[in-house]
């Protein structure tokens, strides 16, 4: 097997559905089609493989429907999963499921730091060498710092001011060393001058399409997966060099949730400076 392939953690939709209400999109009285949901979820799957990702599943559990957004399970470093303390009481029952998953697949697992939320990947991503950590709605700042002495690496917090974009990767997608997507609305004056100042090449998304989690997309190589509805970021891409493939994720979107919350990119993303060093591999 090829030793830099793409590897993604992904949960079926088993136990999936709209039971409580921790984010703005998510109503209890507007359910999900659990079929649908699960179709969805398989053309997915089926799109990230064929676009060259070896992607390995956890198991299911009942009770815990938003076990399916594994980009919340951990931020990966390297060999080590920094692990998620959830902020709602509602998800902190996946917690246990995510460190026995990391620890039965010899990753080296390390809790968030004490007293603080953390929500894994949903919140902390790479560009380049460095760890762009969104903060306020879910994950703390003085975490993230925290995360980011350990592993030696810096942080550049940004906070999030907008409670639909309630996770850093509904509202920014780094794609390259230099190169990520971003919905400006969703940052400060000083977030949006932080983001412009350290990355070159920055690409705004526009309000109805972030609002269709156009930036909640996965890069695979030169591959990006988005929900449907997104062709002015397809248009933006194309540009840059990038193919975009659109898959529906409605019933994802009713929990806040799409593309880039399904997965959880094991061996580093394609933006991480860190993965494209020394090609480690999970
Ligand atoms: N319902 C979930 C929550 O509110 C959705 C999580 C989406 N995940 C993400 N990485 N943005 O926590």
């Amino acid at each position: 097997m090829d030793a830099r392939q793409p590897h993604i953690l992904m949960c079926p939709p088993v136990f999936y559905g709209i039971e409580y209400e921790i984010n703005p999109w998510m109503k209890r009285e507007r359910q999900a089609d659990h079929d649908l949901a699960i179709k969805q979820w398989n053309n997915l799957l089926a799109m990230l493989l064929d676009a060259g990702a070896k992607v390995s599943l956890m198991t299911p559990v009942r009770g815990l429907p938003d076990l399916v957004f594994t980009a919340n399970a951990a931020m990966i470093f390297q060999r080590t999963a920094v692990l998620a303390r959830f902020r709602h009481p509602q998800r902190q029952g996946e917690e246990r499921y995510d460190a026995e998953w990391f620890t039965e697949h010899g990753l080296q697992v390390t809790p968030p730091p004490a007293n603080t939320y953390f929500e894994g990947a949903g919140d902390a991503l790479f560009c380049g060498e460095d760890l762009f950590a969104g903060y306020r709605m879910r994950s703390d700042a003085r975490g993230h710092q925290e995360i980011g002495q350990r592993l030696g690496v810096r942080v550049i917090p940004v906070e999030l001011v907008d409670p639909y974009y309630y996770h850093l990767d509904t509202c920014f997608c780094p794609l390259a060393p230099g190169e990520a997507l971003y919905y400006p609305a969703a940052f400060d004056e000083y977030g949006q001058t932080a983001l412009r100042e350290l990355i070159p090449h920055l690409i705004p998304v526009a309000r109805e399409e972030a609002e269709a989690f156009a930036c909640n997309a996965v890069v695979v190589g030169r591959t990006v997966v988005t929900n449907a509805g997104c062709p002015q970021l397809a248009a933006s891409l194309a540009q840059r060099g990038y193919r975009t493939l659109e898959t529906p994720l409605s019933e994802f979107v009713k929990a806040g949730g799409s593309a880039k919350c399904l997965t959880l990119r094991l061996d580093g993303e394609e933006a991480a400076a860190w993965r494209n060093v020394d090609g480690n591999q999970v």
